[in-house]
């Protein structure tokens, strides 16, 4: 093997050997942009808690989408913002909702971006959890109904895939029997298939103003020293039809992408979130790090790790780092 040889020679070792001999390379391909619509027009508003990021009007959301399908890459993840929260958070599902217009106004400007969808109630609900509540206890069965109805609106607005990251028991099965029987059996589903209860979500959830009320998500997302349960949910899901499987965050849970992408043959998805993000941010800020190289050094770490496509706020930087 090479690799003993470059090691002696390393301060020898030309650029263009090491180059060679690199084992991991990020490239724009492996990079999905999340993307914030919020309801309104002609809205471009910055998210306080998270630097460089921007709540988009549908009307409005086509010119970032562009930009970002410019520097080549070849996903955005959306969320949305619904007018008004309920108990049961029906603009979720509703035919005409914020994302379900954004979508149409994206795949209209710019259709070979790729467009995946989050799919969950903690943004539409008034008390802020991710499903149903009755008693004081999250209502998983009837949650389901909610949660294919929303993936089936995406997918009807034109939705290429759709990412469900709720976390409810059941709800890959149900998604996927709903859209086939629809007539969507070639949208793909991206299960958030091992998502922790993780406090590196608090700049997201202001930006999405889903932080819940009362309690917190720990009954329904993973604790974070387990790991052999990560194998567990991600065999669930798969069996229930799903395509791509994600570990939420990444940063903390590298040794759980490393361990799923060993196990199972499908791809995987690793999301960098809203703190890891805003750490980086933050200590660049300060002058403290050098943004560029820190940036890039983390999404290295995770595609080393096994993931094969890296949700990052990050994206169209690591695309302009990866320009050069
Ligand atoms: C909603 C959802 C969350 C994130 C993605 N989808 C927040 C949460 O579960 O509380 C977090 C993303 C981030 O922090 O960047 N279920
Ligand atoms: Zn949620």
């Amino acid at each position: 093997m090479g690799f003993p040889v470059i090691r002696q020679r390393r301060l020898r070792a030309s650029a263009e050997l090491r180059r060679l001999v690199c084992q991991t390379k990020v490239s724009v391909d492996d990079l999905v942009y999340p993307l914030f619509t919020c309801p309104g027009k002609g809205v471009k508003e910055p998210i306080a808690s998270m630097a460089g990021c921007f709540h988009f009007s549908p009307d409005r959301i086509a010119e970032e989408a562009a930009e970002v399908a410019s520097l080549g890459i070849p996903a955005v993840l959306l969320f949305g913002l619904p007018e008004q929260k309920d108990e049961s958070g029906s603009e979720a599902y509703a035919e005409d909702s914020t994302v379900c217009r954004a979508i149409r106004q994206i795949k209209k400007a710019v259709p070979e971006l790729l467009v995946i969808t989050d799919v969950c109630l903690c943004a539409y609900t008034d008390h802020g959890h991710c499903g149903l509540i009755k008693d004081g206890k999250i209502d998983n069965d009837p949650t389901l109904e909610l949660l294919a109805k929303m993936a089936l609106a995406h997918a009807q607005a034109g939705a290429d895939m759709v990412a469900p990251s709720d976390m409810m028991d059941g709800r890959i099965g149900k998604m996927r029997s709903v859209l086939d029987a629809a007539g969507f059996s070639d949208t793909p589903i991206m299960s958030y298939a091992a998502k922790y209860a993780s406090a590196y979500y608090g700049p997201f959830r202001e930006a999405a103003h889903s932080a819940p009320e009362e309690g917190d998500r720990k009954s329904y997302q993973m604790d974070p020293g387990n790991s052999r349960e990560a194998l567990r949910e991600m065999e669930l899901d798969l069996e229930e039809g799903a395509d791509i499987l994600m570990v939420k965050p990444a940063l903390s849970y590298l040794d759980i992408i490393c361990r799923v992408a060993d196990a199972f043959d499908v791809p995987i998805a690793a999301y960098n979130v809203s703190g890891e993000y805003m750490m980086v941010q933050a200590a660049a800020e300060q002058g403290l790090i050098d943004r560029d190289a820190v940036l890039m050094e983390t999404l290295i770490s995770i595609k080393r790790a096994g993931a094969d496509i890296i949700i990052t706020y990050f994206a169209k930087d690591a695309a302009r780092v990866l320009r050069g």
